[in-house]
């Protein structure tokens, strides 16, 4: 058992000389827009704010996915009121960092709105396309409230006339990664939210 234990001992010490740097992806952010803690802190006021919102009600939580996953994954552990989950997929309309057309649902909820209380849960609130395409899908299925919740508002950027009911942070236009969002599918699981160096974001290899 002691030999063991001192084999594995020395088989990682032999692994932090051999293996390459271990990849971070902090090494790809030219700076930090909002950290962990203030990310965690602000999380629990806006626990707060929705269960005082939603006091008394059963809720019906949709995260538009997969932006929203972490997010919605760390918010409905800060509330305290009954609540159902279910996620919409919306086409990603970007691979870059510009938007190129019309959000188009791909994968349906599951869950039945008529008469819910729904509460309707996003990384970021830009253009406004998603969400006000998606609430107005919602709408037509006659909830008995619809409201919109986002982590992040770059309202410089709105080309519809769309405002969240409760928003983590208001953030600069600039494209941001990190804790959920992403660029490419990549960098969701920085747990800050920061913006990506300048040369990555329109690498030369995709034009
Ligand atoms: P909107 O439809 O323009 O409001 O954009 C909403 C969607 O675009 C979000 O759900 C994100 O997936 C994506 N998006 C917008 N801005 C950013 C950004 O700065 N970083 C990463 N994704 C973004
Ligand atoms: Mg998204």
């Amino acid at each position: 058992m002691e030999r063991l234990v001192i084999c594995s001992a020395l088989l990682n010490t032999l692994d932090m000389h051999t293996t390459e740097p271990a990849y971070n992806p902090l090494d790809d952010i030219d700076h930090i827009l909002v950290d962990e803690i203030t990310i965690k802190n602000r999380l629990k006021e806006l626990g707060r704010e929705l269960n005082e919102a939603y006091q008394g009600r059963d809720v019906a939580v949709i995260a538009i996915i997969n932006g929203a996953i972490i997010f919605v994954a760390d918010l409905i552990r800060e509330l305290s009121i009954p609540l159902q989950l279910d996620c919409i997929r919306v086409s990603s309309y970007r691979d870059d960092t510009k938007p190129m057309q019309e959000p188009e649902v791909i994968d349906k909820i599951r869950l039945e709105l008529k008469g819910r209380h729904v509460l309707i849960i996003d990384d970021i609130l830009d253009s406004g396309n998603t969400l006000s395409r998606v609430s107005q899908m919602f709408q037509a299925m006659e909830p008995a409230s619809l409201k919109t919740c986002v982590l992040l508002d770059k309202k410089t950027k709105r080309s519809v006339d769309f405002e969240a009911d409760f928003v983590g942070f208001r953030i600069p236009d600039e494209f941001v990664v990190g804790y959920g969002l992403d660029f490419a599918e990549r960098y969701r699981q920085l747990p800050c939210i920061g913006v990506l160096r300048p040369e990555l974001q329109n690498p030369p290899e995709w034009s």
